[in-house]
């Protein structure tokens, strides 16, 4: 056990992904699935997490580079998955960049992951000079039999924010999805209003045709007719599931002005200009006075979607280096999937090794 203050990131996040496998029946592959973890954060891992942030990760709102979700599908076990910023020794935006790209390359190598795609547009998203939050980050989704998912997440305004809508629309063209595009700005994107923004635009790195692309449209002060009718553009999306969700997860508020609600669109080879899966994520932690009161929601909602919610429960007891109550934002985000792929709902938990958000006082739930 390191002393309290030479405790690394590595050893705070992979300590509470090796107890996440054992909680999930992953214990076959906890021991790989840590070390990969060490893999994606690179140097930055061996920092003891007393000494400042390197890099003020948008991963987290504490600015770890490391979020972990659960994934509930409709009626099956939960899937774990880790998302993490890599972040270079010498930490800028630019180094950060080129160091998650070779690190793209090593995994591709390991995993024998198909990059076509990937570089099919990273000259779009990959720019010598990057700007905004981040630039590029993986995610794994880790399999029982080890053979683990990855994806990659670029940032549309890695150009500037004015030049998000030509990226995404590039990037759709070379995937061979060239009107999903419009489809996306019909449905998600309001009239007049310069509210909706394109905020993620993500790849799974696997074969066709179970290879997604993921494009991500955040709505401020969105409203739940907003959020119907952005889901209402994937095929098989039922009305008022969205809603319905919305409610239960926002304490029946009919307007969303804190953190803005995101869209997602998934969109595989066969689709055309319709997507199959539409994703909608909850920033909850905005909308809770604790995460206590997020956890009572985030249970309601898995019951309702006929999933177990004691995994979350036990989940929560290995990443909660605290009382729920005490704080807010370690669960940050539930995301319900609808449409046609792999329906089910999502519980985002930050790995929060470096602190956590106080209780806003008197925020109502
Ligand atoms: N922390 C960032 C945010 O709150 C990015 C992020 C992490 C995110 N997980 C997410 C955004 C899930 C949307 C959905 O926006």
């Amino acid at each position: 056990m390191p002393s309290p203050g030479s405790r690394t990131l590595r050893d705070h996040a992979g300590q509470q992904l090796r107890s996440l496998c054992e909680e999930l029946g992953l214990e076959d592959v906890a021991e790989g699935g840590v070390r990969l973890l060490h893999d994606l954060l690179g140097s930055v891992g061996s920092r003891p997490i007393a000494e400042p942030v390197l890099w003020p990760s948008f991963d987290v709102d504490d600015h770890t580079p490391v979020e972990f979700s659960l994934a509930f599908d409709r009626g099956g076990s939960p899937t774990l998955r880790v998302l993490v910023e890599h972040i270079a020794p010498e930490a800028t935006a630019h180094k950060n960049l080129l160091a998650a790209r070779r690190l793209t390359e090593r995994l591709a190598q390991r995993y024998q992951l198909p990059l076509d795609r990937f570089e099919a547009i990273e000259d779009l998203f990959l720019p010598d000079e990057p700007q905004g939050r981040f630039s590029l980050w993986h995610a794994v989704v880790l399999r029982p039999d080890g053979q683990h998912e990855f994806k990659v997440y670029f940032n549309p305004a890695v150009r500037g924010a004015k030049r998000a809508p030509d990226l995404i629309a590039q990037a759709f063209e070379r995937l061979g999805l060239g009107h999903a595009y419009d489809t996306i700005v019909a449905h998600a994107f309001r009239q007049e209003s310069t509210s909706d923004t394109f905020v993620f635009f993500a790849l799974d790195l696997r074969p066709e045709p179970h290879c997604r692309v993921k494009v991500y449209v955040a709505h401020e002060r969105a409203r739940v007719t907003d959020i119907e009718r952005a889901a209402c553009a994937a095929r098989g999306v039922l009305p008022g599931v969205a809603k319905d969700f919305c409610q239960l997860a926002g304490g029946s508020r009919v307007a969303f002005t804190r953190r803005p609600l995101v869209s997602c669109y998934a969109f595989v080879a066969s689709d055309g200009d319709v997507p199959s899966g539409y994703t909608l994520y909850l920033p909850i932690r905005d909308y809770v006075p604790d995460d206590a009161v997020a956890r009572d929601r985030a249970t309601a909602l898995l019951k309702r979607h006929g999933a177990d919610p004691s995994v979350l429960d036990r989940a929560l007891k290995i990443i909660a280096g605290r009382p729920l109550d005490a704080g807010v934002g370690l669960i940050s985000y539930v995301s319900l999937r609808m449409g046609q792929l792999q329906p089910g709902m999502t519980a985002y938990l930050s790995s929060e090794a470096y602190g956590m958000t106080p209780k806003p006082p008197g925020r109502p739930s």
